[in-house]
């Protein structure tokens, strides 16, 4: 299969699993590749990189993959879930299940799902981006689906959460490992609207906490929200994490000046239930 590295941009298309390519990135621009080439960008505004299938260019997902600050960036598109690590972190934490759910990796079948959740207003209201478009979609699913364990800082677990029931993908989940040096961990979680109000949040939210304090060791997980985002804050709450503080009117998100809430747990009272 050839490959093409092609900018991003909200209509590129993608292509099926394939071989593994290299790409090397300066100041945010592929400067060489190997197993591919590159292509140029039509306007100055790249923020990141497909890989496509040069001959098919099918509209099915792939290996896309946010290049900015990367100076050099492997894509494996033939087995997106992470090698063996040499840290000897697990090359996958997932799947994991609950009473009801699924967590599992995400997968090249999650585009329509993933882009149906995050294309809600309501859904983005209280997150820093608007709406998402196709092409970001593609974007933060490739990006889901090399995202299955805590190698090193600033890795992520990403999961897709499934109604073991219906099989429909309900939610999306991560764990970021934010300092190594501080032992500290961040969750995150989208649910779609029509599967809100139901615990399905809190029910993977809390095995995002688990991972974190059980798999990976973390002393420390944290969530921030909008202050507004009062759906968001009774879910941390539920979950037994402290709220530790209020920031009053400290961001400009989406031209408006907001608060924020950060709520945190730490592996002793995990462990404490
Ligand atoms: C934040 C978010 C994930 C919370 O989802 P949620 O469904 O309200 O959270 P939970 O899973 O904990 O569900 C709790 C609700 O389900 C109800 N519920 C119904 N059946 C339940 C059950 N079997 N078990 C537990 N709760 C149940 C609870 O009473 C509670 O209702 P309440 O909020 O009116 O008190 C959701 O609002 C969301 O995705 N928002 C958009 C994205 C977003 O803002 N993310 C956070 C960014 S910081």
């Amino acid at each position: 299969m050839k490959f093409l590295i092609q900018p991003y941009s909200d209509s590129a298309p993608v292509t099926e699993p394939g071989e593994a390519v290299t790409v090397r990135v300066r100041d945010g621009e592929v400067v060489t590749t190997s197993g591919a080439e590159r292509t140029d960008a039509e306007d100055g505004h790249v923020t990141g990189y497909y890989v496509v299938d040069r001959d098919t260019r099918q509209d099915a997902v792939v290996a896309a993959a946010r290049l900015p600050e990367a100076r050099s960036h492997r894509v494996d598109v033939r087995a997106l879930e992470s090698a063996p690590d040499a840290d000897g972190a697990p090359s996958s934490s997932l799947p994991v299940e609950t009473e009801r759910l699924t967590l599992r990796a995400f997968d090249e079948n999650d585009l329509d799902a993933l882009h149906d959740l995050h294309a809600r207003p309501e859904v983005a209201r209280y997150m820093y981006w608007e709406p998402w478009g196709r092409g970001r979609a593609v974007e933060a699913l490739g990006r889901r689906m090399q995202s299955t364990t805590l190698a090193r800082e600033g890795d992520s677990v990403r999961a897709a959460v499934v109604r073991r029931d219906t099989g429909v993908l309900i939610g999306d989940v991560h764990l970021q490992w934010v300092s190594a040096e501080h032992s500290r961990g961040e969750i995150g979680f989208s649910f779609h609207p029509d599967a809100q109000g139901r615990g399905y949040a809190a029910e993977a939210a809390t095995e995002m906490l688990r991972l974190g304090f059980e798999t990976f060791g973390l002393r420390r997980i944290i969530g921030r929200c909008d202050d507004a985002n009062t759906a968001s804050a009774r879910l941390m709450e539920r979950l037994g994490m402290r709220r530790e503080s209020n920031f009053v009117e400290n961001e400009f998100v989406k031209g408006v000046w907001t608060g924020e809430a950060d709520f945190a747990m730490l592996a002793e009272e995990w462990k404490a239930g």
